[in-house]
């Protein structure tokens, strides 16, 4: 019995050692300690055993069936080690993993961040309003008279309740008059609503930034020189500005405001970027009406206020033909900007 049993260990343990793949190694397990196994079939014989010699034949079991399971495992690991080296032949495990992708910011917020940077630097604060306005906020306080074109039906998205959508950011002039008194100097970036044919540049949903000063003896020179200076800082400092005489009912004088790159390359050309103005005396007086106080009398004060339109700012910024990339969220386009 001994005899037997250590050659089922020396036969076992030879076999195994030569086995190269999974499946002659679970037979291998089957045909030497399965159910019908060739050790399982030896121990079986036990029974027959002198009682003496008990001891000796069950020890003698025991220390096979630990080399034949000693060796099983041992090839497992030894196979498995062979099949992860082949796997990662082809592989550099320590490369760095593929970048996640990521978020970026839209280029209007990337424009809006700078504009709004360098007005902050210039000492204008800012200051917000509500997108639905009503009538006296977006008109009447903005010396708009009742039948300016702006406030058409077919120009203006009304409300059933007399409110309207605003149609420029102007209406936070009022907004911030009627709540602090001078000196004042806020800016007020956000949307504005026009019944406009959508195009290349027509939005009607767009993004203006609208900005005012008021304060004794704010002058002319005062708006020039802010605005060039802003506009300097945004563009380059080639960047020329025009002021060209214009009509804002709210303004007066009132100018647009062009200008002309020279970071480009292309030929310059002059392009239209804003409106602006002295504060006409007669929106104080229509908001000091309002207040009931003389914060206001146009005979002490002065003003300057400006707007323009964000999304043609990063059409310049960016060299973006169309306006109406800025909306359709294509991520192919957006990827560029963040
Ligand atoms: N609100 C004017 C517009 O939308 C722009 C403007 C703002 C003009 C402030 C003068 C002063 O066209």
């Amino acid at each position: 019995m001994l005899a037997e049993l250590e050659s089922i260990k020396t036969e076992a343990l030879a076999e195994i050692e030569g086995i190269t793949d999974d499946t002659s190694l679970e037979a291998a397990r089957v045909g030497y300690l399965g159910k019908k196994g060739k050790l399982t079939a030896a121990s079986a014989g036990m029974r027959d055993v002198p009682k003496e010699q008990k001891k000796d034949v069950g020890q003698k079991l025991n220390e096979v069936r630990t080399a034949i399971t000693g060796a099983l495992d041992e090839k497992v690991a030894t196979l498995t080690a062979a099949r992860d080296a082949k796997r990662f032949d082809s592989v550099d495990p320590t490369l760095p993993s593929r970048p996640l992708p990521k978020g970026g910011l839209h280029p209007l917020t990337h424009v809006l961040d700078e504009a709004v940077g360098i007005l902050r630097r210039m000492g204008f604060a800012l200051a917000e309003g509500p997108e639905i306005e009503t009538e006296w906020h977006c008109f009447d306080a903005l010396n708009t008279p009742e039948d300016h074109p702006a406030r058409n039906e077919r120009d203006t998205f009304y409300f059933e309740n007399g409110k309207l959508l605003r149609t420029h950011t102007s209406s936070v002039q009022i907004r911030t008059m009627e709540k602090l008194v001078p000196p004042v100097r806020i800016i007020a970036p956000g949307s504005a609503f026009r019944r406009d044919e959508i195009d290349a540049t027509h939005l009607s949903a767009f993004h203006q930034l609208e900005g005012l000063y008021v304060d004794k003896g704010v002058t002319l020179a005062d708006l020039k020189g802010a605005l060039e200076y802003f506009f300097r800082e945004l563009f380059g400092s080639k960047t020329e500005v025009r002021f060209r005489p214009h009509f804002f009912p709210f303004t007066e004088p009132s100018f647009e405001v062009d200008l002309k790159l020279h970071a480009t390359g292309k030929a310059a050309k002059w392009i239209e970027i804003a409106g602006c103005g002295m504060v006409d005396p007669a929106v104080f007086t229509e908001v000091g009406g309002k207040r009931g106080d003389a914060a206001y009398d146009p005979s002490e004060i002065s003003g300057f206020a400006f707007g323009m339109g964000i999304d043609r700012l990063a059409m310049i910024m960016y060299g973006i033909p169309d306006l109406r990339l800025l909306i359709e969220n294509d991520v192919r386009f957006l990827e560029q900007f963040s």
